[in-house]
C-alpha cells in the first residue's frame, strides 16, 4: 500500500502515550526476573500470566477500560530503579523516532509509583535522562506530563501535585503540564476543579481524558471546570452535536487513539471513530497510540488503521500532520523545523 509509506514518512507528534503503557510483556517478564518482582501466579492467580504469548493474547480480549488498567498497574511493579524507567523511556522514544514522530509528549502515573514505594525523583530523573538521551541521538523532542489518577481519591491528586510543584519542576520544564486519566465512569472531571484550579493559577497547561467511556457532556464539563486547553480522547463528542461545534469553534485539540478505542470497546472498529465527522466540522486532532504495548500498535500503525478504514487523501493527512504540530506544547521554533 503506497499511501503507507507516505503516512511513515510524513512528521509526527505523538500526544497521546503513557511511558508505563509502552511496557512490553517481554519487558516485563525481564524486569520481573531481574528485579525479583513476583508477578500474579499463572497457577492460582492468574493464567494469563504463564507466558509471553498467553499474556498478548489477554490484552488482546480486554473488555473495558478498567479490566486494561487492572494489567497496567500490575505492569507498574517490575519498575523499581532510574535505569528501569530510563530504558522504558527511551525504547518508546526510539521505536517513535522510526516511525517519524519528531515530537512526543508523554505521559506517567507518578501516584501508583509512589504509592508502591518508588521515590519521585527516581521516576522522573530515568525519564528525563531518555528524554535528554533521545533528543541528542535521535533529533527527537519530548515533553513530560503528568497524569493525576481518577480511580484514587481527589486528596490523593492535591497531594501529589504539591509534590511535583514544590519540586519546582513546573517551572523548570522537567514537566512541560498537567494530565488527567485512569477510570472515567463515575468520575466526573469537576472533582478535580480544586487542584486544576491551583495548577492555573501557576499558569501550567492542562489536558484531561475525557469522553473515553465517559459521556460527551465530561468533554464540556473538562472544559468548564478544569480549564484544559487539550482533551485526551474525546471520541465521545461524536455523540453531541453541540459538544462537537463547540471543539471546533474553540479549536480545542483531540489527542485520539483509534487502536485503543477499538480494544477498550469504545467503538467496535477503528470507521465508527469519527475521524471524517472532526475533519469536515474542523475539530483539531491528533493520532497517537495510548498503551502501545497493549493495544497491538504503535503510532504508525494507528495511522495506518485510519487510513484503511477511511481512505484518506494526501492534503487530508498533511491537515491532520499540521494540526498535530500546531496543537504541540513545544516551541513556536521547533514547530517550523517539524513541518
Ligand atoms: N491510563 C492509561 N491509558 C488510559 C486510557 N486509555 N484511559 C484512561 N486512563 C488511562
Ligand atoms: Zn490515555
Amino acid at each position: 500500500n503506497a499511501i503507507h509509506g507516505f503516512l511513515a514518512a510524513l512528521p509526527k507528534c505523538e500526544h497521546h502515550m503513557h511511558l508505563e503503557g509502552s511496557l512490553s510483556p517481554e519487558l516485563l517478564f525481564e524486569l520481573s526476573a531481574r528485579n525479583k518482582v513476583a508477578l500474579p501466579s499463572p497457577e492460582t492467580e492468574d493464567p494469563a500470566f504463564a507466558s509471553v504469548e498467553t499474556l498478548y493474547e489477554r490484552y488482546r480480549n480486554f473488555t473495558s477500560l478498567d479490566d486494561f488498567l487492572h494489567y497496567y498497574y500490575i505492569g507498574f511493579t517490575v519498575l523499581l530503579h532510574e535505569s528501569d524507567f530510563e530504558a522504558l523511556a527511551y525504547a518508546y522514544f526510539t521505536r517513535a523516532a522510526s516511525e517519524g514522530v519528531r515530537h512526543a509528549e508523554v505521559f506517567f502515573d507518578p501516584q501508583v509509583h509512589i504509592d508502591r514505594g518508588i521515590a519521585y525523583e527516581t521516576m522522573v530523573n530515568g525519564f528525563t535522562s531518555a528524554r535528554r538521551r533521545a533528543e541528542a541521538d535521535l533529533g527527537i523532542t519530548s515533553l513530560l506530563v503528568p497524569c493525576l489518577l481518577r480511580h484514587l481519591p481527589v486528596p490523593a491528586s492535591l497531594a501529589c501535585f504539591t509534590t511535583m510543584r514544590e519540586a519546582g519542576h513546573f517551572r523548570d520544564g522537567t514537566l512541560a503540564g498537567l494530565g488527567l486519566c485512569s477510570t472515567e465512569k463515575d468520575r466526573p472531571p469537576h472533582m478535580w476543579e480544586e487542584v486544576y484550579g491551583l495548577a492555573a493559577k501557576e499558569g501550567i497547561r492542562l489536558t484531561a481524558h475525557a469522553g473515553e467511556e465517559g459521556p460527551a457532556a465530561y468533554i464540556s464539563e473538562a472544559l468548564d471546570t478544569l480549564a484544559v486547553t487539550r482533551i485526551d480522547h474525546g471520541v465521545n463528542a461524536r455523540l453531541d452535536e453541540g459538544v462537537m461545534e463547540r471543539l471546533a469553534s474553540q479549536r480545542t485539540m483531540l489527542s485520539v487513539c483509534p487502536l485503543s478505542n477499538v480494544v477498550l470497546r469504545v467503538v467496535t472498529k477503528v470507521a465508527e471513530v469519527p475521524i471524517r465527522t472532526f475533519l469536515d466540522k474542523g475539530v483539531p486532532f491528533s493520532i497517537n497510540s495510548d498503551d502501545p504495548a497493549y493495544f497491538g500498535g504503535y503510532i504508525l500503525d494507528n495511522y495506518c488503521a485510519v487510513q484503511d478504514a477511511f481512505g484518506l487523501s494526501v492534503a487530508e493527512w498533511r491537515t491532520i500532520a499540521r494540526n498535530a504540530v500546531e496543537g504541540s506544547w513545544c516551541t513556536e521554533e521547533r514547530k517550523e523545523v517539524i513541518f
